[in-house]
């Protein structure tokens, strides 16, 4: 027997849509969504209110006829970026957030910052503005085992920082560990967290036992499941503090099955099912719409949205098309390979 659940339209809080070729195949992937919060790591990367600006006309230029989808901008901080160029950006309602990125954490990094002092007088400014900043926590001392990088990135950089400037408001982005968890929930306020589906839906044992799963690589890394298990409960539990945020982030699939693959997930196309898939196996689908549709709005102090969704949920397992052609060559779509009973009715 089939049935539906109808929900308000969801946003996907963090997003990666590239550029050119690739951003016209991936684009349409994200048509149950209606605003994205849009990665600045291209190349080279969004720094100024300028580039956020042509980016986001070159983003709606590419949509499909008939696709209704806001890209809400970010800008990458770097050690130059200029305080008064972000907050005009940001007055000019240009761009929603800035995107702190550790120098070398991750793609296209290499113009992050290093030294958070150098940024201080940015981030002061986006405090008095009540402009969000957007984590990439992860520590990139090179010390530090993978594994443990999200968790020393908030001893070592996000909670000095926090302490420093509790007026800034900060969104951890794809939170995977306990710690990352239990830091957002002991905070009093201006922290929130996202998650990405991949990191609900599997944990470190299926990207590596049996076999490495390239298309399971991303950053940060997939964790053991006892954070897998924290991060389940904390995204069902209807805390407003978590809300998704996919960080679908398509690579050809050539640079990912290579012998130094890319980090990045594929999830655009798959994401609402999964979620759906995620939240009915811990009793939990009352809670889905705000995790999906409601707390990132509140979070960014915008309106929810009007339209709604239909999710369908068949008894049969569910399958996906395995990739999606673009012009920047085909891309893996991901698939956990575990049963999946949820699509989005189009
Ligand atoms: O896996 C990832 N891929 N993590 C990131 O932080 C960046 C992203 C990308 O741009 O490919
Ligand atoms: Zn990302």
């Amino acid at each position: 027997m089939t049935s539906t659940l109808t929900l308000t339209r969801p946003d996907d809080w963090h997003l990666h849509l590239r550029d050119r070729a690739m951003m016209e195949g991936v684009l349409p992937h994200s048509r149950h969504f209606a605003r994205a919060i849009v990665m600045p790591n291209l190349v080279p990367p969004v720094v100024t209110a300028v580039d956020a600006a042509t980016y986001r006309d070159r983003i709606l230029a590419a949509l499909p006829d008939g696709q209704d989808f806001t890209p809400l901008m970010t800008l990458y901080l770097t050690e130059a970026t200029d305080a008064a160029d972000v907050a005009a950006a940001h007055g000019a309602g240009i761009a929603t957030a800035v995107k702190l990125y550790p120098a070398g954490a991750t793609t296209n990094s290499a113009s992050g910052v290093r030294d958070i002092d150098k940024v201080m007088p940015v981030l002061e400014r986006m405090a008095q503005i009540g402009m969000p900043l957007c984590v990439h926590g992860e520590i990139t001392d090179a010390a530090v085992d993978i594994f443990d990088r999200e968790a020393v990135f908030i001893d070592r950089v996000l909670d000095p920082l926090r302490r420093r400037l509790p007026e800034l408001k900060v969104t951890m982005e794809h939170v995977t560990t306990a710690d990352g968890v239990a830091y957002i929930e002991s905070a009093e306020r201006n922290l929130a967290g996202s998650f990405t589906v991949q990191h609900l839906v599997l944990n470190r044992n299926h990207m590596l036992v049996g076999g490495i799963r390239p298309h399971f690589y991303c950053l940060p890394i997939l964790k053991r499941g006892t954070h897998q298990k924290a991060l389940r409960r904390a995204a069902t539990s209807g805390d407003p503090r978590f809300f998704v945020g996919t960080d679908s982030a398509p690579h050809p699939q050539h640079a990912k099955e290579a012998a130094c693959g890319c980090a990045g997930v594929f999830s655009a196309p798959v994401a609402v099912a999964w979620l759906a898939q995620v939240f009915e196996e811990e009793g939990a689908l009352d809670r889905l719409e705000g995790f999906l549709s409601q707390h990132g709005p509140a979070w960014y102090g915008l309106a929810q949205n009007t339209g709604t969704i239909e999710l369908v949920r068949e008894d049969a397992p569910v399958h996906f098309p395995a990739s999606v052609e673009t012009g920047a060559g085909p891309v893996v779509v991901f698939d956990p390979g575990l049963p999946l009973h949820w699509r989005v009715k189009d």
